[in-house]
């Protein structure tokens, strides 16, 4: 896996923007509305605003931390892939960067107010899902919350899009379903899981009836969260 994210250290984001071409929409309406959601996980969860100290967990070439600027203390991303994290160190000096080889994450217990990971599970091994919510609740203190955000598998656009994109061709795609059981198999508390990116807009109405059917699994992605 390693490998194949170390070859994409310099056109993920083309490569992305390919796959999703065909919606007539950018990378950035995706990553804006993954960045809003996590501000607003921030907010709904309790965790102190302004100071947070967040992890992002296959954090690749940091495509979405220009997005996130603010919005925590402090923010850390890691990966797997020593390339992307090298290109994600020149693009945003702000963020600290740690690369890893081992199933263990590179921090201590505890470590973390908030520990996010975007469209990586389905790029770990299934055998592997377990351990890798078990390491996500590892590095979180108590109390603190730990979150995912997956692309929806009933979403007919979104199995296009990773039928198209190259390097999701050995992706093994798990729904809200599956997500809350890892969640819940591995200790934590108060899972909630909601659907989001179902309309190709940013307008406050589309917004609004967007979080109205977020319970359904109509949204190209969705993202699971809960509590230490
Ligand atoms: C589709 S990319 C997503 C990158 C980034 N999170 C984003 O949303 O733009 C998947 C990333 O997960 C990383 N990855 C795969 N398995 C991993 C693991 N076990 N631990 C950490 N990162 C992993 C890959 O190296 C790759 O950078």
């Amino acid at each position: 896996m390693a490998e194949l994210f170390d070859s994409y250290k310099s056109n993920y984001g083309e490569a992305v923007a390919g796959s999703i071409r065909f919606s007539g929409l950018g990378h950035d309406f995706f990553l804006i509305a993954k960045a809003n959601l996590l501000r607003r996980l921030v907010v709904e969860r309790g965790l102190r605003q302004g100071g947070v100290r967040a992890l992002d967990i296959g954090c690749g070439v940091g495509s979405l931390h220009p997005y996130l600027e603010g919005a925590f203390e402090s923010l850390d991303g890691c990966d797997v892939s020593e390339q992307s994290i090298l290109r994600a160190g020149q693009d945003n000096p702000c963020v600290t960067y740690r690369a890893y080889t081992t199933p263990r994450l590179p921090y201590g217990d505890g470590a973390f107010d908030l520990a996010f990971a975007s469209c990586v599970v389905h790029h770990v091994p299934p055998a592997s899902w377990l351990d890798f919510f078990r390491e996500m609740r590892r590095v979180v203190r108590a109390g603190g919350v730990a979150c995912i955000i997956e692309h929806n598998p009933y979403n007919p656009l979104t199995r296009l899009a990773v039928l198209r994109c190259p390097f999701d061709q050995d992706a093994v795609l798990l729904n809200a379903a599956k997500a809350r059981s890892l969640f819940q198999q591995t200790g934590f508390q108060d899972i909630r899981s909601e659907h989001f990116l179902l309309l190709p807009s940013a307008r406050s109405f589309a917004k609004k009836l967007e979080r109205l059917l977020a319970p359904l699994p109509l949204g190209a992605q969705y993202a699971c969260s809960a509590h230490v």
